[in-house]
Formats: structure tokens, C-alpha cells, sequence
């Protein structure tokens, strides 16, 4: 997944609610498909001459034969799409002073169910974030 700049992302708007990944998941998907149509019947013909073909030959063949490779796509998620619920459990372990109300946390486990993982760095960024906002708002 890109770093979210303009450079690299023109129209990449704000990220929310987790649609980010599904959606340049989809864009991508949609990519995918213009270059297979594009290079499906090349691959063909070269399999019926030389039996199987590798990925490295038919990318080389399809340059020379000046197939587009190159494929965009903009894609914006139905906002029912953002209705779904991720699971996921955190316990602290928190000393308090009785006497001034000063909290000091000890430890803290999370446990975040996010399914099927595009990318665990993303995973990492959503608990740390959602844990953050929890220790600012005194929300454990
Ligand atoms: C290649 O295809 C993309 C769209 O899939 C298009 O934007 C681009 O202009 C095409 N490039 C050429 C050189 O035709």
C-alpha cells in the first residue's frame, strides 16, 4: 500500500472508519482485471506455440508487442460498506492513588480480531490508535 501523498495517491481522500484498505484492495482488484484481459489472449497464443509460459516471458513478450501494462482505477466504497464491526478485548492493569487520584498504568494486553489480514503494520497503527484515544479519554 502506498504511503497516502498526493504524489502517490492523487485522489486519496481521508481515511476512515477502515475503508482505506478495502477500497485500494478494490481499486487494485479492478486493475488487475484491465491487464488480464489484456494479456489473456497473448498468453494463449504463446502457450499453444511453447506449452507453458512464465510470467517473466509473457510481461517480456507483451512490452515488445507494445500491450498497454499500465491500468488506474478510482474506487469509492458504498457507505454501507463502512457497517461492520471489528472485534477486539483490552485489559490494564492500573495503580491508582487513592489519596490524590493520580493513575498510573502498569501493563496492558489487547487482543484485536481483524480477520483476514491485508497488512499487520495497518492492524498495528488501527490498535495503537484506538488505544491511544482510550488513554487520553481515561476509557479503562
Ligand atoms: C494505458 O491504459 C490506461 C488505462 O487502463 C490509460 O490510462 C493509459 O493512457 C494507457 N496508456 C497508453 C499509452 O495507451
Amino acid at each position: 500500500m502506498p504511503i497516502l501523498l498526493t504524489l502517490s495517491m492523487v485522489q486519496g481522500g481521508l481515511t476512515a472508519g477502515s475503508t482505506t484498505s478495502e477500497a485500494s484492495c478494490e481499486a487494485i482488484r479492478l486493475c488487475y482485471n484491465v491487464l488480464v484481459e489484456r494479456l489473456v489472449s497473448l498468453k494463449e497464443k504463446m502457450k499453444e506455440q511453447m506449452g507453458s509460459v512464465s510470467w517473466e516471458l509473457l510481461i517480456m513478450q507483451a512490452n515488445m508487442q507494445s500491450v498497454n501494462l499500465s491500468a488506474n482505477s478510482f474506487f469509492v466504497p458504498e457507505f454501507t460498506s463502512m457497517s461492520y464491526i471489528n472485534y477486539g478485548a483490552g485489559v490494564s492493569e492500573v495503580e491508582v492513588n487513592l489519596l490524590t487520584g493520580e493513575t498510573k498504568m502498569l501493563q496492558t494486553d489487547i487482543i484485536y480480531d481483524c480477520g483476514q489480514s491485508l497488512n499487520p503494520a495497518v492492524d498495528l497503527g488501527q490498535v495503537c490508535v484506538h488505544y491511544n484515544l482510550l488513554y487520553l479519554i481515561n476509557e479503562f
